[in-house]
């Protein structure tokens, strides 16, 4: 496989970018560039690619992107998207020269937009928690801009995550807590879907029925939830009749302080959002 050092001018030419250049091309980064080709917001040629491994390589060469080695990518695009583990960054970033009018857009768990810019010394960087969703483009990203942002580069970002779903634009300040909910909120929905799996199989369903009915469940919440007039709190309470099936359910669950221990989860997985982030200072 051939990687080309060829590298186009960082510079915005007409005020608009519109070239991306990925590092790390992982399940995420492979998700956001097929739903971008998708909707035609890029075409593959616009798109260059730098991976660690051959085999990402090669899943990136198959959609058609060029392939470059890590120190091109990093001035091959007017926007960069930062896609590698966070653990590695600090290894990475001093072997990349970016330049600084370059659109960094990270979706990096723990590491500030401050902490990123100074180690690569860039003016600004956006900052995106997107979920695992992005793959079937259903994702939602909470996408912080920083002010400084010329008008263009914060429309790319937009356009580069509403091609996997909706964007939630936040301040900085709210992104561990949108982490908590909708980037890890995914794994809780999970681990309720297997939770109640079990209990249909301890009830004595067959394992078919038990997989097939506990994700129906949550389809039918996710439908409803997407009309205009979708309320939680509505929709349970008309579904729990005094004193019927779903009330002896519920105060199971209200003993068992289900609400309190979402909570507890979610504060407990914003704290260690936090954690990794002072850990890069
Ligand atoms: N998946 C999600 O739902 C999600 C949501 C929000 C944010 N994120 C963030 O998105 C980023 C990518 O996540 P992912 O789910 O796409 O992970 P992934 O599928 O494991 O991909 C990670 C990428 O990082 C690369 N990488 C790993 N170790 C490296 C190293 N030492 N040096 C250079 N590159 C290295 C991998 O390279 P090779 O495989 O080529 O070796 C791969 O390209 C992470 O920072 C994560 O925090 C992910």
């Amino acid at each position: 496989m051939s990687t080309s050092s060829q590298h186009q001018n960082p510079a915005f030419s007409d005020g608009t970018p519109n070239t991306l250049a990925v590092l790390g091309f992982g399940k995420l980064a492979s998700a956001i560039v097929r739903g971008c080709i998708s909707t035609g917001f890029l075409k593959a040629s616009d798109v260059v690619v730098w991976a660690r491994s051959d085999a990402r390589m090669a899943q990136a060469h198959a959609l058609g992107l060029k392939l470059v080695d890590m120190k091109t990518c990093a001035h091959s695009g007017n926007a960069l998207l930062l896609s590698i583990k966070p653990q590695f960054f600090s290894e990475l970033a001093p072997q990349l020269s970016v330049p600084a009018n370059t659109n960094v857009i990270s979706v990096m768990a723990g590491w500030t937009s401050e902490q990123i810019a100074t180690r690569l010394n860039v003016t600004h960087v956006i900052r995106a928690m997107p979920n695992v969703a992005a793959e079937v483009q259903a994702a939602v990203t909470a996408l912080s801009i920083p002010k400084e942002c010329a008008a263009p580069a914060r429309e790319f970002a937009q356009k580069l995550f509403s091609s996997v779903g909706r964007v939630e634009l936040l301040h900085e300040s709210h992104l561990n807590a949108a982490t908590a909910i909708s980037s890890s909120g995914i794994a809780y929905l999970c681990l309720f879907i297997e939770a109640l799996e079990r209990a249909a199989l301890q009830l004595g369903l067959p394992n078919d029925v038990a997989k097939n009915l506990s994700i129906d469940v949550l389809q039918g919440v996710a439908k409803s939830a997407s009309t205009v007039a979708f309320d939680a709190a509505t929709l349970r309470a008309s579904v729990t009749s005094p004193n019927g099936t779903t009330a002896a359910a519920l105060a199971v669950l209200n003993a068992g302080e289900f609400s309190q221990l979402i909570t507890r989860a979610a504060q407990a997985a914003k704290d260690r959002a936090a954690e990794l982030g002072q850990a890069n200072q």
